[in-house]
């Protein structure tokens, strides 16, 4: 079973935002953004550009006619600058002009007096000052604090993660029409209808009644997303409510890079305690996570981080803190993982730390401490169904990590300017919105009088599968082909209240609910042939789309059946709600039961670094994963590859730069460098562990958006591998992205040590 949407992609006939044929009449909108990250506004001088060529009018924050207010968790985030200016890139107004080069030639005439005030840019000076989102965060489990005394060895450090750009193909965007009654509807590029609809009617000063919000897939997301399309939508739908004509709104890409939150760069101190036999004893972690400067997602962010703060392992004792720091950034946001692997980082950093110290191998110290069935999170969520052990023994016998790591030794004896590193990494990734009311979905589902099949869920296609999945349900619980069933787009009209589509549970939670509905009409309908065609409603099943009676096909068909139903006046269309069970979670005392279930996986890597230069390759990344009982492996093995890349990309290369004053200099593609083939590993091996998959999961086929991107880490260990094969004295801070840069800086901690170069030679060349 295929993707369905590729071949359509790839014949440029998918329709995405910019598709949309444009309305006459309708304007262009360009944002005036913020020119310094911190500031008074004093004044805004419009009057150049109310002047310029093709604008009809420029809206600042005095023309909302609701609440100048977008914050989804905190209540934090102005529309349209009010006052003050708190990053740069922040919107301060909205012009409309009649073409898109009217509008961004205008822009530039305008002028902003801000008085400057002072930036912060680091989260640890933010935290210093006291500007923290929200209060601090502890989850804790035994007594950290007494447990040290009891420890055979302890280590501590420092580790710090960068952020990184969603870089989605399609950039943000959204299209809004003025409807009649005051209304709008919003065509977004957005992961989150509701939330765009929800925001928008509270800046309009409308009922969510009022605005519809459509969507039918996005060019990617990977949270980028989730909750910063809102803006967008928000600002065309006021340019439209207030034109009473149509607005596009479509950022290029500079102004995306510039303006939209990032993953959260963090820095993290760690203290980890072991017992002789390398047991894990007690972990404590601070965890400084830069926000930027509004909430946005930061808080929910800042909760996984902590939920992923041990990672695949078992620790009796721990204690994990977590600061929330306002800076003067663009507001950073959901990144697929959502604070899980900034988490992650830091253990596996920990453990790298006293396995270097004692001169083990860190996986010796990892498979020592996996979790076992039953073992408890810091949360006290137990591990059920777990499969770390299995997923690590099963990728350890059928790679050969024996082997690998005496390749890796034996590569590293012979030669003296390539050198190999192997890192191993477990990962654990829980499923489920961390926020309980969160976990719900509803679908609507339409069987046609020919038989033909209609779903809306609140599912937004992204590139993920999630539409094919749908429709993969739906066609095996009815009984039919897939050829008979269309998922529509996106719409708040037809699914409302629904949560994001994020936290990887997409195809679980709607998925479900689809499967809910389709349940509920094949009952109906098989009641119908029941009473109709005289057949003993048990042991009536539709199979193939055909009606089978014992077994035994019945005289009539889907299509048959579907038309004397619909003749006989039977409701052939349905709505189901799901919501998943068992959850519960107290955000007081940080503990409960808050995923619906756990995947497990483990990768192994093996990389080549180049020490004259610096510049490495991925040779290998070998996985054996917790897919559960795949029902679409096609899309399942896309997820992991695609993750496992975006993963690499943040642990090796993506490297964002900011200034002290808050500017973004990474702000293109010439300075901020993402994976290509080349960056992919060479090998990429994903072995389908033998594991039944979970009840709370889609037909036992378990969620696997975000847990891939986490064996990208295993890269960052692997290459410090290689790098301290080269050079054992380095002291290595733990510090991604590992740029080939700073590869070539630990290679050479005194550079006078660098090979010479010879004019006539050139460099020595590796053996
Ligand atoms: N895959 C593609 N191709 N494009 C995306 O934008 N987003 C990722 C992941 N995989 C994404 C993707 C993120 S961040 C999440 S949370 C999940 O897909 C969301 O979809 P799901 O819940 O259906 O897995
Ligand atoms: N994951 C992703 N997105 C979210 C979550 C989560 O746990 N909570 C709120 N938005
Ligand atoms: Mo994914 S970060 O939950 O959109």
């Amino acid at each position: 079973m295929n993707h369905l949407d590729p071949q359509r992609h790839v014949r440029g006939e998918s329709q995405y935002l910019d598709d949309v044929p444009t309305q006459r009449g309708t304007l262009y909108a360009a944002v005036f953004e913020s020119p310094l990250a911190h500031g008074k506004l004093r004044h805004l001088d419009l009057s150049a550009a109310l002047a310029a060529p093709g604008v009809v009018r420029i809206l600042t924050a005095d023309d909302i006619p609701g609440h100048n207010q977008i914050g989804g968790i905190v209540p934090d985030e102005p529309l349209l600058a009010q006052g003050h200016v708190h990053f740069r890139g922040q919107p301060v107004a909205l012009l409309l002009a009649r073409t898109e080069q009217q509008a961004h030639a205008a822009l530039k005439l305008i002028r902003a007096e801000i008085e400057p005030l002072p930036i912060i840019t680091d989260p640890r000076v933010a935290a210093a000052q006291g500007e923290l989102i929200v209060p601090p965060r502890t989850f804790q489990i035994g007594d950290s604090a007494a447990a040290w005394a009891t420890c055979a060895h302890v280590f501590e450090g420092v580790a710090e993660s960068g952020g990184q750009e969603h870089l989605y193909i399609e950039t943000q965007g959204a299209y809004a029409f003025p409807t009649e009654m005051g209304g709008v509807r919003i065509i977004s590029s957005t992961q989150g209808p509701t939330a765009v609809q929800r925001h928008t009617a509270h800046v309009l000063g409308l009922g969510m009644h009022q605005v519809e919000v459509d969507v039918t897939r996005l060019g990617g997301g990977f949270g980028g997303k989730e909750d910063q399309a809102t803006p967008w939508g928000a600002l065309a739908a006021l340019g439209a409510f207030i034109t009473r004509q149509p607005v596009k709104l479509v950022l290029d890409r500079m102004a995306d890079l510039r303006m939209t939150g990032k993953r959260h760069p963090y820095s993290s101190d760690f203290r980890i305690g072991l017992d002789e036999s390398l047991r894990l004893v007690a972990y404590e972690v601070t965890f400084y996570q830069n926000a930027g400067a509004a909430a946005d997602l930061s808080p929910a962010v800042l909760e996984r981080t902590l939920f992923h703060a041990t990672n695949a392992y078992f620790v009796p004792n721990v204690t994990a803190t977590a600061y929330s720091c306002r800076t003067n950034l663009p507001p950073n946001t959901a990144f697929r993982g959502f604070g899980g692997p900034q988490g992650m980082f830091v253990i596996e950093s920990a453990i790298a730390k006293a396995a270097e110290e004692l001169g083990v191998a860190a996986c010796e110290i990892q498979r020592r401490n996996l979790l076992r069935e039953n073992d408890r999170f810091p949360y006290r969520q137990p591990a059920e169904l777990c499969h770390a052990e299995q997923a690590w023994d099963t990728a350890a016998q059928r790679y050969d990590l024996a082997g690998r790591r005496a390749e890796v030794a034996q590569f590293n004896q012979t030669n003296k300017l390539l050198k190999k590193g192997f890192a191993a990494m477990p990962i654990c990734f829980g499923i489920s919105f961390t926020k309980t009311p969160m976990n719900q979905a509803r679908a609507l589902v339409h069987i046609y009088s020919d038989g033909s099949v209609g779903i809306s869920t609140g599912a937004v296609e992204m590139g993920q599968g999630v539409n094919t999945k749908i429709a993969q349900v739906a066609a095996r619980t009815l009984g039919i082909s897939l050829g008979r069933v269309k998922v529509e787009s996106t719409n708040t009209t037809r699914v409302a209240n629904t949560s994001p589509s994020a936290a990887s549970a997409t195809a679980d939670l709607n998925g479900k609910a689809t499967e809910l509905a389709c349940a509920a009409l094949r009952e109906r309908l098989l009641r119908h042939a029941s009473t109709e065609y005289t057949l003993h409603y048990e042991g009536l099943e539709i199979r193939d789309e055909q009606v089978l009676a014992a077994g035994v096909p019945a005289a009539t068909d889907w299509e048959k059946l579907v038309s004397s139903a619909f003749w006989k006046r039977v409701a052939l269309t349905e709505n189901a709600h799901y919501a998943t069970p068992d959850l519960h979670f107290d955000p007081n005392t940080n503990q409960g039961y808050p995923f619906a279930y756990h995947v497990y996986g483990t990768a192994f890597t093996t990389v080549t670094v180049d020490c004259l230069r610096g510049t490495y390759t991925v040779d290998a990344l070998r996985i054996a994963h917790d897919f559960g009982q795949s029902f679409n492996p096609i899309i399942d093995r896309g997820q992991i590859e695609g993750g496992v890349v975006q993963g690499i990309g943040w642990m090796t290369m993506e490297e964002l730069a900011y200034n002290d004053e808050g500017r973004l200099l990474s702000n293109s593609l010439n300075s901020y460098k993402i994976p290509d083939i080349y960056a992919a590993p060479a090998v990429l091996d994903v072995h389908f562990l033998d594991t039944p998959g979970h009840p709370r999961a889609i037909l036992r086929s378990k969620a696997v958006g975000e847990p891939p991107l986490m064996y990208g880490i295993g890269t960052y260990f692997a290459l410090r591998d290689a790098v301290r094969a080269f050079q054992p004295r380095t002291a290595l801070p733990f510090s991604a992205p590992m740029t080939p840069e700073k590869v070539l800086m630990s290679l050479y901690p005194d550079f006078s040590e660098a090979p010479a170069y010879n004019l006539k030679q050139g460099f020595p060349t590796a053996q």
